[in-house]
């Protein structure tokens, strides 16, 4: 009984999300990136519960998720043409946009900025889910601030279960890894942080692409913090056989991309070398080696380019100190 009392529920209903959402509480929705938390956008209560459950610092501003293109004008000021033109070539989908966000959208949501980053997502269930509300969602990654994204309901429930009342399962998350944050400039596009939508495809629509620098101080994008998507195991990256070498009196776990190293603790990204494959278990992989009697993760870089850029940044924030 008590066993049952302390489980979130996960299931498939989508009136249950909405119903509770309506009432100002957060919910769990999949997305094609990772799960995402999700509350009324336009409540600074379903906010402030967002935030809380997440135990997120108040300076990092949320992601407004809408249902179909011709709703984003509700909330910002303008769309210049070249933005119009990415979330028109990639959305629904990974990417995020940063516009300048009309005042219906609470000062809260945005952390006190004047844009707000919105997407579509690419998701069957939470598109049905978002086109049966009057209002957006704000929803950053389902986990406690600075650990793993979850990429299945059951990682959701793993960290936040006791906290949020209802997890919509939508299965494992295609893309595998949060959506690229953006904005554009004249005709130029500011990269804030790498995810799903690879600068190649990028610069098919401007030939200058600027992405932000790091900053651990004052970040102008905080999932651009230095230690983030951190595992409780320290991560070691670089040569893997070197690695193996220096940590030979402890019990390691290995994150290849593609090679086998014959050790039990280990993790093969795509063995033929995939950068979507690569990308799709890179969170589920992380979370599984964290969760193994080992010491320590040790890690490799992929090939710096496609899908492989975003990946080697979150291994670089996950074994910043
Ligand atoms: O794929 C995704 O983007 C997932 C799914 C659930 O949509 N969401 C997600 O949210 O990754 P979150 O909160 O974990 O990461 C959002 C990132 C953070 O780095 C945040 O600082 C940045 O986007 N961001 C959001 N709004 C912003 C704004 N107005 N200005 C600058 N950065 C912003
Ligand atoms: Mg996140």
């Amino acid at each position: 009984m008590i066993y049952l009392l302390l489980q979130s529920m996960i299931g498939n209903e989508i009136k249950t999300a909405r119903d509770l959402l309506l009432q100002n509480e957060v919910v769990a929705i999949p997305t094609e990136t990772v799960y995402g938390l999700a509350g009324n956008a336009l409540s600074e209560i379903a906010v402030s519960k967002i935030f809380e459950a997440k135990n997120r610092p108040h300076f990092d501003p949320l992601i407004v998720h809408v249902g179909k293109i011709s709703d984003v004008e509700l909330y910002v000021e303008e769309i210049p043409e070249l933005a119009f033109n990415l979330m028109e070539q990639f959305w629904p989908g990974a990417l995020t946009v940063l516009l300048p966000k009309k005042s219906c959208i609470p000062d809260l949501t945005t952390s006190g900025l004047k844009e707000v980053g919105i997407r579509i997502p690419n998701h069957p269930i939470t598109l049905e889910l978002l086109n049966s509300l009057s209002f957006p969602l704000a929803a950053p990654s389902a986990n406690p601030f600075g650990y793993i994204s979850p990429t299945s309901a059951q990682h959701v429930e793993d960290q936040l279960g006791e906290k949020i009342p209802y997890i919509l399962n939508g299965g494992y998350c295609s893309v595998g890894i949060e959506s690229t944050v953006l904005r554009v400039q004249d005709n130029e596009i500011e990269v804030l942080r790498l995810g799903g939508i690879s600068l190649e495809s990028l610069h098919r629509f401007t030939p200058s692409i600027r992405i932000e620098e790091h900053s651990t101080s004052s970040p102008a994008s905080p999932g651009m913090l230095t230690s983030h998507y951190a595992p409780k195991k320290p991560v070691y990256v670089g040569n893997i056989r070197e690695l193996m070498t220096s940590f030979s009196s402890q019990k390691i776990g290995i994150l290849s991309f593609k090679e086998d190293y014959g050790v039990f603790g280990q993790r093969i990204l795509s063995t033929s070398g995939n950068f979507t494959e690569a990308a799709s278990h890179f969170f589920a992989y992380l979370r599984e080696l964290d969760s193994l009697e080992i010491d320590v993760i040790l890690a490799e870089f992929l090939p710096d380019e496609n899908l492989g850029r975003a990946i080697n940044d979150k291994l670089k924030r996950a074994s910043a100190k």
